[in-house]
């Protein structure tokens, strides 16, 4: 059994990724349903939240059914760190999660993100001092290093062990190949067979079939698996990686029908969430993956990615229901 703190998760837990604009509540309410073990909110800035600005505390949404859910903050600021995990305990999540680990310019040149692999020091004082604020499980999401030549994975995991971090995700690539290449996960594989590492040591990074995740717990013996891209538009992701597990098989095509009441329930569940106009629009991205490889789609999906108005893209679904019935996916 994996332990974060005292949530006790399955063997090898399928963790669904902090997505930025994607990791919403509907989704990751869609994303259990299907078998994720545990889901991360996107990243939620702490001077944002500090601010109250609307956008970041409308983040801290959580709903019960998702559990256990950890949300995820950044920022490079010893104070509003600890202030952020203040307001962040009111949303009584099971984890705090630390991202250090985004590429993006704007984060890393402010410190934060994956801007502290520049300071494995202040990286493993702030974790510390967040540990200590808290006696929620505090884990960490970040990449192999700052760049190639200065990958010092082992050593940072160690000691952010060390300082009570309870599990760690490691994106199997540097902050200087952004997404680019190909995840490595062997320097993942060595943080876990550090003989003094005890703490869960999470693979991430291009998994995207379910063999990619046998491989990553038999060949890379990890001791879990965080997806992202693989499930945007397709939470049954995680479904078909423990079918998978457990007969050897694939999951057989999800069908026509299950795809279009996921695709209406997620619509439904983000208005609910966030009202009409932004349900509408924010909800837009998972459509092509739901129906991808219909073929002559595009009218629909046009439909379905320009209406303002929900009722518009309801019918749209609608339609896809009668014209593609029978419609076979591939695995
Ligand atoms: C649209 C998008 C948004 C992301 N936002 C975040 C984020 O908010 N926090 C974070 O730690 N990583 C974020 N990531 C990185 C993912 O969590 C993950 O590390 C990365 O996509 C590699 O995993 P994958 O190959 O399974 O997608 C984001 C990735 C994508 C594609």
């Amino acid at each position: 059994m994996i332990k974060i703190g005292n949530i006790e998760l399955p063997d090898f837990p399928l963790l669904l990724a902090p997505m930025e604009d994607v990791s919403d509540p509907p989704f990751r309410a869609l994303c259990k349903e299907q078998g994720a073990d545990v889901v991360y909110t996107e990243f939620i800035s702490s001077e944002g939240l500090i601010r109250d600005a609307a956008k970041s505390v409308m983040k801290l949404d959580i709903y019960e059914k998702e559990r256990p859910v950890g949300i995820q903050i950044f920022g490079a600021n010893l104070d509003s760190m600890l202030q952020t995990i203040d307001i962040v305990e009111k949303s009584n999540p099971d984890i705090i999660d630390i991202n250090f680990g985004c590429p993006v310019k704007k984060v890393v040149s402010k410190g934060a993100g994956a801007g502290i692999l520049k300071d494995i020091c202040l990286m493993e004082s702030l974790t510390a001092e967040m540990v200590k604020r808290t006696n929620l499980p505090v884990t960490v999401k970040t990449r192999l290093g700052w760049d190639h030549d200065s990958i010092k994975i082992v050593e940072v995991a160690e000691r952010l062990q060390d300082v009570g971090c309870a599990a760690i995700s490691i994106h199997g690539r540097t902050r200087a190949q952004m997404y680019k290449g190909e995840a490595d996960w062997k320097p993942i594989a060595a943080v876990k067979n550090n003989p003094r590492m005890h703490i869960p040591v999470f693979g991430n990074g291009d998994v995207d079939s379910p063999e990619k995740a046998m491989l990553m717990r038999d060949e890379y013996g990890l001791d879990g698996c965080m997806v992202g891209r693989a499930s945007i538009g397709n939470p049954w992701f995680f479904k078909q990686v423990k079918h998978f597990f457990e007969t050897g098989k694939h999951l057989a095509p999800i069908s026509l029908e299950e795809r279009v009441e996921a695709a209406r329930r997620h619509l439904q569940m983000a208005i609910d969430w966030k009202g009409e106009v932004l349900g509408v629009f924010e909800t837009r991205r998972h459509y092509t993956n739901y129906f991808k490889g219909i073929p002559h789609f595009k009218e629909y999906r046009m439909k379905m990615v320009t209406s303002d108005a929900s009722a518009d893209v309801f019918a749209a679904f609608d339609e896809v229901l009668s014209k593609f019935s029978g419609h076979q996916f591939a695995e």
